[in-house]
């Protein structure tokens, strides 16, 4: 076996969300699909790079440069994948005013409530893309941003808590194309998001550590 089949990626079944309110089967079937195609998306453009330097033959500028500027992208839409999937499960209540979940939400957005509409609001903009709540670990503060495809917008270092799928292939099938299709994806998202997770990716973003259980594809 060669470095590269030991080094591949592989899609984490494990994640795969099932019985969602407001997410069909079918729509879960196909995205999970596109992320599979991420993955192997990454795995291979990882090989084409690890031949150039096995072969110890120079990569030409033209097709190292458009390689490398397509791994951000291949990654980002693999890595997402997984804290998005990672962070579904059905039949979990949103967290109570005074929960402590809530509470640290209000920290620094005055309610749960003032978090979740700005969040939500963002999701509604024009444009695919993620919706990302991630704490800066300079001030432990909770930030909400936009990331274009998957990899424009991230800031380095900050540690996702949520991230919140917002190409069209996320809610097309169960919500059409317009803009309140958006908004009723925005809805059944949160009936779906695994609070239980968040709460847990949070602890480990207390400690200062990036990897939640599902939040980073593992090597084979
Ligand atoms: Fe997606």
């Amino acid at each position: 076996m060669n470095a590269i089949a030991e080094g591949n990626y592989t899609a984490k079944l494990d994640l795969k969300p099932e019985r969602l309110e407001g997410l069909s089967e079918k729509l879960i079937e196909q995205h999970w699909k596109l992320y599979e195609g991420y993955v192997d998306n990454v795995n291979l453009l990882r090989s084409a790079l690890e031949d150039g330097l096995r072969g110890g033959k120079a990569l030409s500028d033209q097709f190292l440069s458009e390689i490398e500027r397509r791994l951000g992208f291949e990654y980002n839409g693999m890595v997402l994948h997984e804290y998005y999937f990672g962070a579904l499960a059905p039949g979990l209540a949103e967290p109570g005013k005074s929960s402590k979940l809530a509470l640290r939400f209000a920290k620094d957005f005055g309610t749960y409530e003032n978090w979740k509409k700005r969040f939500s609001d963002i999701g509604k903009m024009r444009g695919v893309g993620w919706v990302m709540a991630a704490i800066d670990p300079s001030f432990g503060k909770l930030v909400n941003f936009w990331v274009s495809d998957h990899e424009v917008g991230h800031v380095a270092g900050f540690i996702p808590i949520i991230a919140m799928d917002m190409w069209e292939h996320a809610y097309i099938l169960d919500y059409g194309a317009k803009a309140d299709g958006r908004a009723a994806y925005i809805e059944a998202y949160f009936k779906n998001l695994d609070w239980r997770t968040i709460e847990d990716r949070w602890a480990l973003a207390d400690q200062g550590k990036i990897r939640p259980r599902a939040a980073v594809a593992s090597l084979a």
